[in-house]
């Protein structure tokens, strides 16, 4: 009987390439390198592994409707979208951030509604609601660091590693909101039918992530 391809999904860039060595270790190598190929599904060294290349926000869609079997997304990401119809199954340690709420060191953050700049709509929401602060929030898809230098808000949330991007542009952590690194995630209903491949990839790469 012919095997079942498992569908493994991954961004382009940091992801893909600290996820690369773990994958190696389960035997997984892909055939066609994504930063220099055109293709969106590539082929790897084993036959029933694929790897489908998408934008990082679109990871947990493609995992939780089953067009991908696992992927690998940043907590970040994963807590934007929600979780629903995938199990995060492993922390990578990989990709390791934090999410911040950032702004100018001289002047504090209203005290009535503030005005957040921000990609991550719901974490933002959700952040400062559980502290009953009022939020009015101002949905972007990069270069948040700009908002509040030309007046589009009062701050943002974004993910902050180096802190290097905030103070290139003025700005400076304020609040701490989680620790980001990336995880292993499951489509729950792969999960059950798919149950001894997804287990086997997984103790292979468990092992690779405890021996970095
Ligand atoms: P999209 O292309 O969908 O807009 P993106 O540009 O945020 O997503 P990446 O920059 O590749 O995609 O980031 C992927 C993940 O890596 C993020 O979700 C986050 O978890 C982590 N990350 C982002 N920036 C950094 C950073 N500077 N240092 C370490 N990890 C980071
Ligand atoms: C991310 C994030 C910040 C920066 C933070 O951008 O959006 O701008 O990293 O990292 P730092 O604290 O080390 O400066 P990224 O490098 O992914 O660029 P992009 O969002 O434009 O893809």
């Amino acid at each position: 009987m012919a095997q079942e391809t498992l569908t493994i999904a991954l961004s382009k860039g940091r992801i893909f390439k600290e996820t690369l060595p773990l994958l190696k270790a389960a035997g997984i190598e892909p055939v066609d390198d994504p930063e220099t190929s055109r293709k969106l599904i590539l082929d790897t060294t084993r036959d029933d592994v694929k790897i489908v290349i998408i934008r990082a926000t679109d990871v947990p869609t493609y995992v939780q409707y089953g067009a991908a079997d696992l992927g690998v997304t940043g907590k970040d990401v994963l807590m934007e979208h929600g979780g629903e119809g995938l199990y995060e199954l492993l922390d990578l340690h990989i990709a390791m951030c934090k999410l911040m709420v950032a702004g100018f060191a001289d002047k504090p953050l209203p005290t009535g509604t503030i005005h957040v700049a921000t990609k991550f709509v719901n974490c933002a929401r959700q952040y400062f609601s559980s502290q009953g602060r009022q939020v009015e929030i101002i949905k972007l898809y990069g270069s948040m660091e700009l908002a509040p230098i030309v007046g589009l808000a009062d701050c943002i949330v974004d993910v902050v590693d180096t802190g290097s991007t905030l103070k290139a542009n003025g700005l400076v952590p304020l609040e701490h909101m989680f620790d980001v690194s990336s995880r292993m995630v499951v489509n729950k209903a792969s999960m059950k039918t798919r149950n001894v491949a997804i287990k086997a990839m997984l103790k292979q790469i468990e092992s690779a992530v405890k021996q970095k």
